[in-house]
């Protein structure tokens, strides 16, 4: 039986190269826990949550786990207090996206921690090389979140793994079974970043309506639109399922943004009771409440291969065992 024991592995020290990649506020204690538990990496989105917060989730991560687990913060937000935090709470993963990982590797590694920096091509990814990264995750077009990547996993991954060898690479985007882990492998990736196939799980702060329609989409229900804002630099993409803001705003000729049918609407509230307005960037958690089929649906475009809410530990189990029997099959035709 092949092995799916890669550098990265190694260097995480993990059982399986399948990480929960940090899918904002869906990523829970009981999620990143139930990941690692399962031999992969699970991670906490900490750039949104007040300081008392992030370390309250770390802590509550911990005593679900023994095993390693990380942290993302991504650079459009300062990050100073809450990787302070995250260090101070010992967690050994750091994972940083959207910017300059350089001002930060020092402190990362003087407290012993790994820095995995996502980018979008390769000459991020050899730029985070430089700046001294432990691993480099590299995003494709298709991955759901906002999106950095411009051109397909297929392309770009190689050609950064060819860049920035012997860095482990790890893949994002596209990849939502065990074959696409299996593809991954084979394009000389050391571990794949997988966000949607865990926004499809029991420990996601995702609501079920949402999760059900992620279930009936297939690849091209995805779109990648610049339509949605909330605090990013203007025109950052993000790619979602079709919804019916979306439809408004096609129906009425694509206006610039800013200026959309129903712009100012409130169309729910978060559990915390904040609103959510049309057009803005939050997805429905499990307690949002309002018209949920309005607000952002995030969904790669590797939706297509799901077909169920499992538990967090039977996501990982399912994807090792198939990209196992994949390159099994593979190697058999040798
Ligand atoms: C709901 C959601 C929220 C996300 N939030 C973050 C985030 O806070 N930080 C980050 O670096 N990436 C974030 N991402 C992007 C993921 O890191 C990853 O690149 C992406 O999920 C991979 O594509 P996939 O969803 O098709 O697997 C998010 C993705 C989703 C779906």
């Amino acid at each position: 039986m092949t092995s799916l024991a890669t550098d990265f592995t190694s260097l995480a020290n993990i059982d399986l190269p399948i990480v929960q990649a940090p899918i904002g506020s869906a990523t829970t204690p009981q999620l990143a826990a139930a990941v690692s538990n399962a031999g992969a990496l699970g991670m906490l989105s900490l750039t949104w949550r007040s300081p008392s917060e992030a370390r309250e989730v770390i802590r509550q991560t911990r005593e679900l786990t023994d095993r390693p687990f990380g942290i993302n913060l991504v650079l459009h937000w300062d990050p100073v207090e809450r990787l302070a935090i995250a260090l101070e709470e010992g967690v050994p993963i750091i994972s940083l996206s959207w910017g300059d990982p350089g001002p930060w590797v020092e402190q990362i590694h003087a407290a012993g921690a790994l820095l995995v920096h996502m980018v979008g091509s390769t000459a991020g990814a050899i730029g985070a090389k430089h700046a001294g990264a432990d691993a480099i995750v590299v995003q494709g077009y298709e991955a759901s979140g906002h999106v950095e990547g411009q051109t397909s996993i297929m392309a770009i991954l190689p050609e950064v793994v060819d860049a920035v060898g012997p860095t482990p690479v790890l893949a994002a985007g596209g990849i939502g079974d065990g074959r696409g882990l299996a593809a991954a492998l084979c394009l000389g990736a050391s571990g794949v970043w997988m966000g949607t196939r865990f926004l499809l799980t029991e420990e996601a702060d995702a609501h079920p309506e949402y999760q059900g329609w992620m279930v009936e989409a297939g690849a091209g229900d995805t779109i990648h639109t610049t339509l949605f804002r909330g605090g990013w630099p203007p025109n950052t993409p993000l790619r979602t399922l079709h919804n019916r803001s979306l439809q408004l705003w096609e129906e009425a000729g694509r206006p610039e943004p800013g200026r959309g049918p129903g712009e100012g609407d409130v169309l729910g509230h978060t559990s915390k009771g904040a609103p959510i307005m049309r057009y803005h960037d939050d997805f429905p958690g499990a307690r949002t409440t309002g018209d949920l089929e309005s607000m952002v649906l995030y969904a790669g475009q590797s939706v297509g291969v799901m077909h169920e809410v499992l538990p967090a530990a039977a996501v990982v189990q399912s994807v090792a065992q198939q990209a196992t029997e994949s390159l099994d099959r593979l190697g058999s035709h040798g």
